[in-house]
């Protein structure tokens, strides 16, 4: 089609305002699939994503709409609405010309949605603004429309209302992405040049490159060069997701859709490279993306130690379709041989280990996750870490930095006061309040990274009884006054839980963890001293009593039945143990310092 039939757009929306409703809609409303199949959801790929109830990419997927008699195609290209995946959302902007801005009508407006808003207006974006749920009871379409005004500073008269649920409305919107949505630029007769803004993995097909042509077109027999990659491939097949992969032999400036050329590994393609005719190329690549950095980081470790190498296997299949996750081997004296694994967020590694446990029936061992930190040693060297083993003698660094983030929370005006004071127990910096109607406010602090990743989602949810949403972004790194808290279990420093911590927290965060630990190792047959230390000083203490009976004594001898139930449950606890010297201690000591209050 000429590019003026075109419309590329994404959805913007929190977690449950209903984008995976309103595009299956979209795909029943024009027909690309019947009723029938409707309730299949086929946009949602991964059954993962099905289970959590959230989506975290939606494949992209083309759709046929027609309006004043003409036949315009439109191609839905999902963003990611969680935080830990705010990179991907940039990724996708830069293959669309526009994007719904997609609200729940009894919700109002979130923090991620708000970030993500104001990326589309500076990606040059325009905005479809859609007020979703009308048919709700609690629905306070006006309200809302307000606040969407006043937070992303839309027209109020542009807000579109629909119901994804019954179908109401979604008519007009497919109406306005016509209408609203520029045409894509692009010229057909100049050299081919097309951005990759994502790929899969198929283990039939090998790897599928997901595409937005700029310019010129590309078709099957076609040699074609990966810009910065340097490697040239012909194509040998070219096609749209309708929902699912259709063959259609050419895609022309202005479309969207996947190719494939016999590219065998994944880490050929470069998300956000240029693709481009080998034989007459264009002459400049397209601006391209910054991979997105890992900023938690855990090891992970088998229960078992022969199971290294089915780990390693493991973790490399879920890197295929994964690169923002990495993993390096390290080995950790109490815990034997493992990965140190990078993730985006909290939410990204909870993910990589389902996964990891649900395909490969692995049992692991997770350490608490830390940040990463940078370090100016005194001899002028600086260095990069994200594992506190790594963290060096105290006399040889000059200035400990770690990672600051710019956060900000939108939520009920009453909970202000109690975030002020949480986000200033985490050592957060105010920066300012901005009402977005009398009882809803956006609130921003800058706040160490640390302070976040472990509980304060949870926090706020529970401070604003699930009102409060928030999203960050990174500012820098930051000296601070850090140091390395150890942990001594039975007089064996076990490395995989030494934190990083403030000084003026190492005491009480010490003892917390302690005694946290002190519930979750059980008894042995001998004492067990545990101590929190910085360097070689002490600053708290615990004893694990010794153990006095057979756990199955209580049993009286007779009931066999009942004691078998108890050795299987004691088995099953037993999974996730790891042997630390002569001391077993759980999986859940190990996250034992994630506890900050
Ligand atoms: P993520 O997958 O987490 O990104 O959420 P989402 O934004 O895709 O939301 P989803 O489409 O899964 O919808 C969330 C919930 O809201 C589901 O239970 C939907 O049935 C419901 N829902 C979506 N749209 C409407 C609507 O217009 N009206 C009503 N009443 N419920 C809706």
């Amino acid at each position: 089609p000429a590019t003026s039939q075109i419309r590329n757009f994404s959805i913007i929306a929190h977690i449950d305002h209903g984008k995976s409703t309103l595009a299956d809609q979209f795909l029943l409303k024009t027909g690309t699939i019947s009723a029938r199949d409707y309730r299949a959801q086929l946009l949602d790929g991964m059954d993962l994503e099905r289970e959590r109830g959230i989506t975290i990419q939606m494949h992209p997927v083309t759709i046929y709409h027609e309006r004043n008699g003409v036949r315009y195609e439109l191609n839905l290209i999902d963003t990611p609405g969680h935080v830990d995946f705010s990179y991907e959302v940039s990724r996708s902007m830069a293959a669309c010309e526009g994007a719904v801005l997609l609200v729940d009508a009894s919700q109002g407006v979130q923090a991620q949605t708000v970030a993500n808003a104001y990326l589309a207006i500076e990606n040059d974006l325009k905005i479809v603004p859609v007020l979703n749920k009308i048919d709700m009871p609690a629905a306070r379409p006006d309200e809302m429309i307000a606040e969407m005004e006043q937070a992303v500073g839309i027209d109020g008269l542009d807000v579109l209302r629909c119901s994804a649920k019954t179908g109401m409305g979604v008519e007009d919107v497919l109406d306005a992405i016509v209408d609203r949505i520029p045409a894509p630029p692009g010229n057909i007769d100049a050299p081919l040049k097309a951005l990759v803004f994502n790929s899969h993995f198929d283990s039939f097909k090998g790897v599928v490159v997901y595409i937005r042509v700029m310019d010129g077109t590309i078709k099957v027999g076609q040699k074609i060069r990966m810009m910065q990659g340097a490697r040239e491939f012909t194509v040998t097949d070219v096609g749209q997701f309708r929902p699912s992969m259709v063959s259609c032999g050419t895609l022309s400036a202005g479309q969207v859709g996947y190719c494939m050329a016999n590219i065998k590994n994944i880490e050929d393609v470069r998300i956000g490279d240029t693709l481009t005719d080998s034989v007459n190329p264009t002459d400049v690549a397209l601006a391209g993306y910054k991979q997105p950095k890992p900023m938690v980081y855990s090891g992970l470790y088998p229960v078992n130690n022969n199971e290294f190498e089915a780990l390693r296997e493991a973790l490399a299949k879920l890197k295929l379709n994964d690169s923002s996750f990495t993993f390096t081997p390290e080995s950790s004296e109490g815990m034997g041989f493992g990965f140190r694994c990078g993730f985006l967020g909290l939410l990204h590694r909870e993910i990589i280990q389902q996964r990891l446990e649900r395909d490969c029936d692995l049992d692991l061992v997770q350490t608490a996750p830390n940040v990463t930190y940078e370090l100016l040693l005194t001899n002028g060297e600086t260095r990069i870490i994200n594992n506190p083993q790594e963290v060096p003698d105290a006399g040889s660094i000059q200035e400990f930095r770690e990672p600051f983030v710019k956060i900000n929370f939108l939520l009920p005006s009453d909970n202000i006061g109690d975030i002020m004071s949480l986000c200033a127990d985490r050592r957060g910096t105010y920066v300012k309040t901005e009402y977005l109607s009398p009882t809803r406010a956006v609130l921003i602090f800058e706040i160490p990274l640390s302070e976040v990743i472990f509980d304060l989602y949870d926090k706020l949810k529970s401070i604003t009884r699930g009102y409060g949403t928030m999203d960050y972004e990174f500012m820098g790194y930051i000296p601070g006054d850090l140091v390395r808290l150890d942990v001594l279990v039975h007089h064996k420093r076990v490395d995989a839980l030494s934190i990083i911590v403030h000084r003026s927290q190492a005491e009480r965060r010490g003892r917390k963890l302690i005694l946290k630990l002190k519930d979750e190792i059980d008894r042995h047959m001998f004492e067990v001293a545990l101590q929190a230390a910085i360097g070689a000083r002490v600053i708290a203490r615990e004893t694990i009593a010794a153990i006095r009976k057979n756990v199955t004594a209580k049993c009286y001898g007779g009931d066999i039945t009942r004691k078998r139930k108890l050795w299987a449950k004691q088995a099953a606890g037993k999974k996730r143990m790891k042997q630390v010297g002569q001391v077993e201690i759980p999986q859940e000591a190990f996250m034992s310092v994630l506890e900050t209050d």
